[in-house]
């Protein structure tokens, strides 16, 4: 057996959990188990200022914004969130809203996930928790005994070792932790979508009260929002287009053909000033947790953001796995770990499914028929005109209720 290479480090540290990545699942983990007195570590390859500005969705389900306030974290949501009670579906050129509240007395909070994860870096500050920042030569050693480390170089150039009982890869959709699952124990599941989204921030007044998801032969558009001075859209796009090839004038024509309708809706047009390609495909790996390691989040699955399903099942999988960790820090040991696959897995597969169906219910598929943008219409009528059409978007796009369904 080779034995491992002694090589210096400045700092050992010991603690129950090392968490890989520092996001809402790697934040909100060390969060929960430092409410219970269980320390951890949380490092990741990016800075602060790097993941505060990569914009990403901003729909929370009720029970996670809940969560948010509940545990301690920060009631900024409630302050600085909006409550939806429904969204809209607009298609053949006219609005359609899916009241969620009427439907199955659930509300969203449009509430960024840059806030969620500025609330969770500043709650680890201020509770005294161990975050660092900008670390690179991450290395997760030792997953299959019950003495895993993580070693890594701080910002500042120091070297550290940091044993745990219990390693967590939260590091997202371009995991390495996850590569640590040997090849021939691990099951890849996987989709590409042949598009993907052009995604803006415009200084503009907001154009409609909820959020409009919207079908068009041309192709798909969301229309959100971020504030009453700065709104969030996207619309679709080509898997390979190029941000430089799309100034502003450009951007709005496109936009406003995808809402356009005899209702003669238009949106509110202000200067774009952020602009990205967001490619997206639907991802999971199993087993999610490998001897001493237990995967959270984008590590393990990812989901298009068409249902806004992903920041919502990263802090679910981590609120399950806080409580399976905490058991098996107890009195229990590993064997409570089995139980955090099982429950976790199930929201998965439920929010691959959703964030596929609402994808394929809403883009055009390139090289698509006049039949298949026909039969999208009828699934969309299907939808908005059949209550059971329309409490199934509602229950999906809330979120499933932590206890079993009646
Ligand atoms: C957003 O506001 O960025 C957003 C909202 C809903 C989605 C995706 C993105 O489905």
């Amino acid at each position: 057996m080779a034995e491992a290479a002694v090589d210096t480090v400045d700092t050992v540290t010991s603690v129950p959990v090392a968490v890989v990545g520092a996001g809402p699942a790697g934040l909100m983990l060390a969060h929960r188990l430092g409410r219970a007195g269980v320390e951890t570590v949380v490092v990741d390859t990016r800075t602060r200022h790097e993941i505060e500005t990569t914009q990403r969705a901003g729909i929370l389900e009720n029970d996670v914004a809940r969560d948010l306030v509940e545990t301690g974290v920060s009631d900024r949501v409630l302050r600085e969130g909006y409550e939806h009670e429904g969204v809209e579906l607009r298609f053949g050129g006219r609005a359609h809203r899916i009241d969620f509240k009427a439907l199955v007395g659930a509300s969203v909070w449009l509430y960024p996930q840059t806030d969620v994860f500025v609330d969770l870096a500043d709650a680890r500050e201020r509770d005294g928790g161990t975050v660092h920042f900008g670390v690179s030569g991450t290395e997760v050693l030792d997953v299959t005994t019950e003495a895993p480390r993580v070693r890594f170089t701080a910002a500042d150039g120091t070297r550290h070792e940091v044993r745990a009982r219990y390693v967590v890869g939260a590091d997202g959709s371009r995991s390495m932790c996850r590569d640590l699952v040997p090849e021939d124990r691990r099951v890849r599941y996987g989709k590409e979508y042949p598009f993907a989204w052009f995604g803006i921030l415009t200084e503009a007044p907001t154009s409609a009260p909820e959020l409009v998801y919207a079908h068009s032969e041309h192709g798909f558009a969301l229309i959100s929002q971020r504030t009453e001075a700065v709104q969030r859209m996207y619309f679709q796009c080509d898997a390979d287009e190029n941000v430089d090839d799309w100034p502003q004038e450009r951007i709005w024509e496109t936009l406003q053909a995808r809402v356009a309708g005899p209702d003669g809706f238009r949106l509110k047009e202000g200067r774009v000033f952020e602009k990205t390609v967001l490619r997206f495909r639907s991802f999971v790996q199993e087993p999610m947790r490998w001897g001493s390691l237990a995967l959270a989040g984008d590590a393990a699955h990812t989901v298009p953001p068409t249902g806004a399903r992903g920041l919502n099942l990263a802090l679910h999988d981590v609120k399950v796995l806080a409580e399976v960790l905490l058991r098996a820090l107890g009195d229990e040991g590993d064997a409570a770990l089995d139980d955090y696959q099982p429950q976790a897995l199930q929201r998965v597969w439920r929010a691959q499914n959703f964030s596929y169906w609402m994808t394929q219910l809403l883009h055009a598929a390139p090289g698509g028929s006049s039949y298949d943008l026909r039969r999208q219409l009828g699934e969309l009528d299907n939808v908005v005109a059949t209550r059971a059409g329309r409490a199934y978007l509602a229950e999906q796009y809330t979120g499933w209720p932590t206890r079993a369904h009646d």
